[in-house]
């Protein structure tokens, strides 16, 4: 097999090496192509472009695997815990005891919001999208943590950022919540554990105690979004931290990203969607037809994905997950009823066997967070909540890839050629 991928462009040839991943994915490696050849390539969307080598997530969207650093997801959502992926995702192995819980330690210290955070969270209305919420407070971090407004950081620095976010966000989005309701706040207990510190915050009162199965449930939930490769929000994490912006601009960008509805977006959607169906009678097949309809805009939300053509590994765990916290709540929830039927219709019509639309990450875990009791309009939070080990990991090695450069994709110009200004009396 040739090393060398050839190509001719007018008459002459050039080549260029065939790299190959760990798990044997070839790339052609067109890192010359422009200056030896004066040519770029189109890539909308970029289905074909591998932006970095990473060591960090690996999945195959063909035969439906995901694992971090080399780890089955199945293995990590069945046997690991949160902060243990966190750590793993971060600094590529699996710590020991010590090691797990010093990093626990360093994120509890983190807990506390500033006061100034507060009156910034304070100062939106309660009607306000958690997103936009979170994603400010977020970059607002930058200045109260100045020392990490330097373009390099040394590897403790990076350390702490890393506690330091996964703590703060926890605690940012029970305090926005709260607030929305008219609650007094709650502290953090952060020894009570990642996911039910964070129920605490989120309903802690007299009365309420966290149920450890839910507490388990949420942990799982955060495990299966703490990472994706080189996803929307996570590029966007790397572009933004390549030009050397400051790690909270770059996890809000992240955030921001994500907030979209083709993105972790989807899980609200996905719920609206269901609950419209629902309100309208329940008849889901209409709605199957609509999303068939080219000329409706309307799509089924939670269900497609770029990568995976064959299933996503983490839906198939969140059903599993949906049945149990249900049955362990005791709730019967009509608009999983409503899941399940779109699901199993959709699976045997051709418009989505044809295009390998499957059920992703997000068709089933709105129905979880609604059992949790948190508002439809809060679950993208819960996607950030996952998904911060993942972006911060993708941010950390980027800063620490020697070979990295500042994000600048090309275009092929289509607009207009040189014209002679006109001045606005003569036009
Ligand atoms: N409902 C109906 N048709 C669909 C859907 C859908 N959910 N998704 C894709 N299609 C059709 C699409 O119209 C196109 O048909 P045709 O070839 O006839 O033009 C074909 O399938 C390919 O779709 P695409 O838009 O070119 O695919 P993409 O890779 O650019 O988009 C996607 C992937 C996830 C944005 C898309 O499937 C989608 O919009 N899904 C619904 C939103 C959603 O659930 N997003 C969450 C993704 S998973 C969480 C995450 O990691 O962010």
């Amino acid at each position: 097999m040739s090393e060398f991928a050839k190509i001719e462009l007018d008459g002459k040839f050039y080549e260029f090496p065939i790299i190959e991943g760990t798990e044997g994915e070839k790339a052609i490696d067109i890192r010359t192509l422009r200056a030896t050849t004066g040519h770029v390539t189109l890539d909308s969307g970029f289905g074909n472009t591998g932006s970095t080598f990473s060591e960090i997530t690996f999945l195959n969207g063909e035969t439906g695997i995901l694992r971090y650093r080399g780890y089955p997801i199945e293995q990590l959502a069945e046997q690991s815990s949160f902060q243990e992926v966190a750590y793993l995702l971060n600094f590529g192995k699996l710590p020991s005891e010590r090691e797990l819980n010093s990093f626990k330690e360093l994120i509890n210290s983190f807990s506390t919001l500033h006061e100034g955070e507060k009156k910034i969270i304070e100062a939106f209305p309660t009607s306000a999208h958690p997103m936009g919420v979170i994603g400010s407070v977020v970059g607002s971090l930058s200045a109260y943590y100045p020392e990490y407004n330097l373009p390099m950081l040394t590897d403790e620095q990076r350390r702490k950022a890393i506690a330091q976010l996964m703590a703060q966000v926890k605690s940012i989005i029970p305090y926005f919540y709260r607030m929305t309701q008219g609650l007094e706040p709650v502290k953090s207990k952060p020894h009570m554990g990642y996911a039910a510190d964070f129920l605490n915050m989120m309903y802690g009162s007299d009365d309420y105690e966290v149920n450890p199965e839910v507490a388990k449930a949420l942990d799982v939930l955060l495990i299966l979004h703490a990472d994706h490769e080189q996803n929307c929000s996570a590029s966007t994490v790397r572009l933004v931290g390549s030009s050397h912006a400051n790690v909270f601009a770059s996890i809000s960008s992240g955030i921001y990203a994500l907030w979209g509805q083709l993105h972790g977006g989807a899980n609200q959607a996905v719920l609206e969607m269901l609950q419209n169906i629902h309100d309208n009678g329940g008849d889901y097949k209409k709605y199957l037809e609509k999303a068939k309809d080219k000329n409706d805009p309307f799509r089924l939300m939670g269900f497609g994905h770029r990568v995976y053509k064959n299933f996503d590994p983490r839906a198939k765990i969140i059903k599993k997950a949906c049945d149990s916290v249900l049955e362990s709540l005791g709730v019967s929830d009509p608009l999983l009823d409503i899941a399940r039927g779109l699901e199993e219709e959709a699976l045997k019509d051709p418009y989505f066997v044809e295009r390998k639309l499957y059920p992703n990450v997000d068709f089933y875990s709105g129905i979880i967070y609604q059992a949790l009791g948190i508002p439809t309009n809060m679950f993208t939070a819960m996607f950030v909540l996952g998904r911060l080990p993942g972006w911060l990991a993708q941010w950390k090695e980027m800063k620490e890839d020697p070979n990295a450069r500042i994000g600048r994709p090309r275009q092929i110009y289509t607009g207009a050629n040189e014209r002679m200004y006109v001045p606005i009396d003569q036009r």
